[in-house]
């Protein structure tokens, strides 16, 4: 069974997906423990109801360069000790900094609310044509505000550089007219919650799939 380590800044619906569909079975692996910076994250309570371990990791000022490294070095060491196979940032609001990713290589991943390229390119294919690829913090607001006929969910692998990733998952969902943020929001996080679980669970599939180093190829051995 694979072990996840999700984190979370906010309310955890990503979470609590991840946890019905490990409690389901459907899901290879469990959830061990919620890491959040904010104190009242209502993650941290679902954590807490499921009977995982839930830690706060606190940020006092998130501009600050040199609280902000020593938090990246706690917050490793912190999911570390938890042994995980992945890393999945469910709703997470803050950026890594790469002496972070360097410690989980390949192993974090994250789900976005927009669209997004499979590279690093300012637009992103979609059944309604090409569109801007929305990244950032308010990718709901500003689908709404650029009047786009579709936005979407996308989980991706974490890279160093901002909301870049081999994406291992995309799904649109048009923007009705006349729709606000709230509502948009809503239907968006619905498909994130089918996402996100399939997402994960493609990909630990694959990694469990994938052939591992023949003995003859290892080498290392002393004798
Ligand atoms: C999700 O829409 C996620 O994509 C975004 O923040 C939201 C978190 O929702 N980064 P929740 O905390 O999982 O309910």
């Amino acid at each position: 069974m694979s072990r996840l380590v999700v984190l979370a800044s906010g309310s955890g619906s990503n979470l609590q997906a991840l946890l019905d569909a490990s409690a389901d079975g459907w899901l290879p692996a469990e959830v061990i423990a919620v890491v959040s910076d904010k104190a009242d994250a209502f993650a941290l309570e679902r954590a807490q109801r499921a009977g995982i371990a839930a830690e706060h990791v606190p940020l006092a000022d998130r501009r600050d360069p040199v609280l902000r490294a020593a938090f990246n070095e706690r917050l490793a060491e912190v999911v570390a000790g938890h042994e995980p196979d992945l890393v999945v940032l469910a709703g997470w609001m803050l950026i890594l900094a790469p002496s972070f990713l360097d410690r989980f290589p390949g192993r974090v991943v994250n789900v976005h609310p927009a669209l997004l390229p499979d590279d690093d390119g300012a637009w992103v294919e979609s059944s309604a044509g090409p569109l801007p690829a929305l990244r950032g913090a308010h990718t709901v607001r500003d689908a709404v505000r650029a009047g786009l006929p579709m936005t979407g969910a996308t989980v991706h692998l974490v890279t160093p550089a901002f909301d870049v990733g081999p994406v291992l998952a995309r799904e649109e969902v048009a923007i009705q007219p006349g729709e606000d943020e709230a509502s948009l929001h809503e239907r968006i996080k619905a498909v994130e919650h089918r996402l996100l679980p399939a997402a994960v669970r493609n990909l630990l599939l694959e990694r469990t799939d994938a052939p591992g180093p023949t003995p003859a190829a290892t080498g290392g051995g002393t004798g």
